[in-house]
């Protein structure tokens, strides 16, 4: 069954580039995105990688882990990351999956035959340290992510997980926040010392608490 927002990550051992990871145990106590990309030695999955690893203090400052899977084996991924590192000047500094028997890339539903039957297609999960996924997103092999996107989604989910506000559309940090609508006026006021502009009941804005 497709994995749903909220759901558990299924747990799995797997073979990767920096050895073999059990899942969960891997994963500690920090947030992690899991991305697949379709194969190895493709044009969109070469730059994908090497924008990934230019982002790596960007992830570092969030506690964020990041892992990326295909269904090519070790020794690919290996070689492939020269080409990588040649293309676009970014190592690969996180690890890859191996998933040749394709038992990572089904457990968490990233073969859609219906779009692209050679092998997966580019998802993306957003996993908080509770293992539960926070995020879902599956683009088509022939459109290369938007990392930058991904970082900016994540800089949400830990602004709501850890002070309770919510982004509204087009936010970027440091943009005004929306204050969640479980707390009441007066716990937004106890909550957010600089407090609220309430342009309608249900919709109230305040500053970026983390700023
Ligand atoms: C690519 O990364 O360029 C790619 C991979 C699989 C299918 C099409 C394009």
């Amino acid at each position: 069954m497709a994995l749903r927002l909220g759901d558990l990550a299924p747990d799995f051992t797997a073979n990767t580039t920096h050895g073999t990871i059990r899942f969960h145990a891997w994963q500690g106590d920090a947030w992690v995105i899991l991305f697949s990309h379709p194969r190895d030695f493709t044009p969109v999955c070469t730059t994908e990688l090497g924008a990934v690893a230019g982002l790596k203090g960007e992830f570092e400052r969030r506690n964020t882990k990041v892992i990326g899977l295909s269904v090519d084996p070790l020794g690919a991924h290996r070689l492939w990351e020269g080409d990588i590192e040649d293309v676009t000047g970014h190592a690969v500094n996180f690890p890859m999956i191996a998933d040749p028997d394709r038992t990572v890339a089904v457990l968490y539903d990233m073969i859609h035959p219906n779009a692209y039957d050679m092998a997966t297609v580019r998802s993306v999960f957003i996993i908080g340290p509770d293992h539960r996924v926070k995020l879902l997103l599956a683009y088509p092999a022939s459109t290369g992510r938007n990392f930058k996107e991904v970082l900016r989604a994540l800089d949400s989910l830990q602004l709501t997980a850890n002070y309770a506000v919510a982004t509204p559309a087009d936010w970027q940090d440091g943009d005004d926040v929306i204050v969640l609508g479980r707390l009441s006026d007066d716990a937004a006021r106890a909550r957010f010392p600089k407090g609220f502009i309430a342009k309608k009941p249900y919709l109230r804005m305040t500053p970026q608490p983390n700023r």
